[in-house]
């Protein structure tokens, strides 16, 4: 395949900046905005929170959710039509073995970026923004892992002839099947993890992608089966941009070169299928299923929880739930817990900010079953940058159930 090389691509892109001259800052601004920092009053809260950009419905939108749908563009398997289709409130991709991609040498049944609403523009994911994608996928035993490339997820820039930016794939690793993620401009592996106990079943996928050149982006990867957290792994300082943006893939995208027998037909789903983006505001709301989660799951056997479910934390002293907070600068706010505890006994957490315990032992009292939540406050203070906010069970009764945090 002819791949232009990154050099050239990174070239271009630094020589247009070169063209339009880049802004400098003087010590004289420097100076000033120093001075005006320390007399003036505390600056208005600025923290950055996910805002839902994306949340197509498989069966009202259908395939006008994407920016773009590659059925079969070599139409390579015409009675196969359609590869790729929404069925209920899910997305299929069909892939039959004889289906060829217009290199003949691979397979693809994809579709690229989101379109919100269905049909309308398309989101742009721009060098320095940070996106989220979230869904459940389905990978049945017949979609095997290879030992050539079986990519169902990836990002790259739009158009041919790049390298993909980020590649989820099934690849197997000394005979064993896994699933991992890569970062192919940088040949760097993210996390891998084994495949077998993922098959036939739901698999909640959580990406979060922060679009930078050189060392300025990063990449968050968590899977969740039955709630419990099976890889939840971030590098930051990576290499998530080429040139002009980045979109997501989804579907099958795999080589024939595969040498372990696993290729035959097979397909994919996903469902629940949303967008995000981390934007800064004057207050932020963080859920569940945004949390670091040590020794305990993401439940829905419970009503009123406010987004895909809550947490629940193992009943033993340690379980914990930790979400990260960006503020644009070093300020004090709120910090709301929204908490649910069906039992008669009230439930202590240690409170951590930053690695600091800023409350000891804080009681979560009863709230007359597991579907009624309450709203617990206390004050933070946050540094300029990410900041930790940690609710840690001190007890053998572990936490209350947590729905989510708000910080104002
Ligand atoms: C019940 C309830 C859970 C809760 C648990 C607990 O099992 O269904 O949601 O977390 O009690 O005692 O913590």
């Amino acid at each position: 395949m002819n791949r232009p090389t990154r050099r050239t691509v990174l070239g271009a892109a630094l020589s247009a900046a070169a063209t339009v001259g880049l802004p400098r800052t003087t010590a004289t601004a420097a100076a000033t905005v120093a001075a005006a920092d320390a007399a003036a009053p505390a600056a208005a809260l600025s923290v950055s929170s996910w805002q839902q950009r994306w949340a197509p419905s498989a069966a009202a939108d259908g395939l006008a959710a994407f920016e773009t749908v590659e059925d079969d563009r070599a139409d390579s398997h015409p009675a196969g039509h359609p590869h790729i289709r929404a069925e209920g409130d899910t997305y299929r991709w069909t892939m039959h073995t004889v289906d060829r991609d217009s290199a003949t040498d691979r397979q693809r049944q994809e579709v690229t970026g989101m379109r919100s609403p269905a049909g309308g523009a398309f989101l742009e994911w721009k060098s320095g923004q940070t996106w989220r994608t979230t869904y459940a996928m389905y990978i049945p035993s017949v979609l095997k892992a290879t030992t050539s490339f079986t990519h169902i997820m990836q990002i790259k820039q739009p158009g041919n002839g790049t390298s993909p930016i980020v590649v989820q794939s099934l690849r197997r690793v000394g005979g064993a099947q896994t699933i991992e993620l890569q970062l192919p401009i940088s040949d760097v592996l993210v996390g891998r993890t084994s495949l077998d106990p993922l098959h036939d079943r739901w698999v909640d996928v959580d990406f979060r992608i922060t679009v930078g050149d050189g060392s300025s982006g990063s990449v968050r990867w968590i899977l969740r089966s039955a709630g419990a957290t099976v890889v939840d792994i971030e590098r930051t300082g990576v290499d998530t941009f080429l040139a002009d943006r980045v979109r997501p893939k989804w579907g099958i995208y795999r080589s024939l070169g595969d040498t372990s027998g696993s290729l035959q037909d097979c397909y994919l789903l996903t469902r629940e299928m949303r967008g995000y983006q981390l934007v800064p505001g004057p207050s932020g709301v963080f859920r569940a299923d945004e949390a670091r989660v040590s020794q305990g799951t993401v439940d829905t056997d419970h009503t009123g929880h406010s987004g895909a479910g809550f947490v629940n934390l193992e009943n033993t002293p340690g379980s914990y739930a930790e979400w990260t907070v960006r503020a644009a600068a070093a300020s004090t706010a709120s910090l709301e817990l929204r908490y649910a505890n069906g039992t008669a006994a009230g439930r202590p957490m240690d409170i951590a900010v930053n690695g600091t315990r800023i409350a000891a032992g804080r009681t979560f009292a009863p709230t007359a079953n597991w579907d009624t939540w309450a709203t617990a406050a206390l004050p933070v203070s946050l540094k300029a940058g990410v900041n930790t906010v940690r609710f840690t069970s001190t007890t053998a009764d572990g936490g209350p159930n947590l729905d989510r945090i708000t910080v104002r």
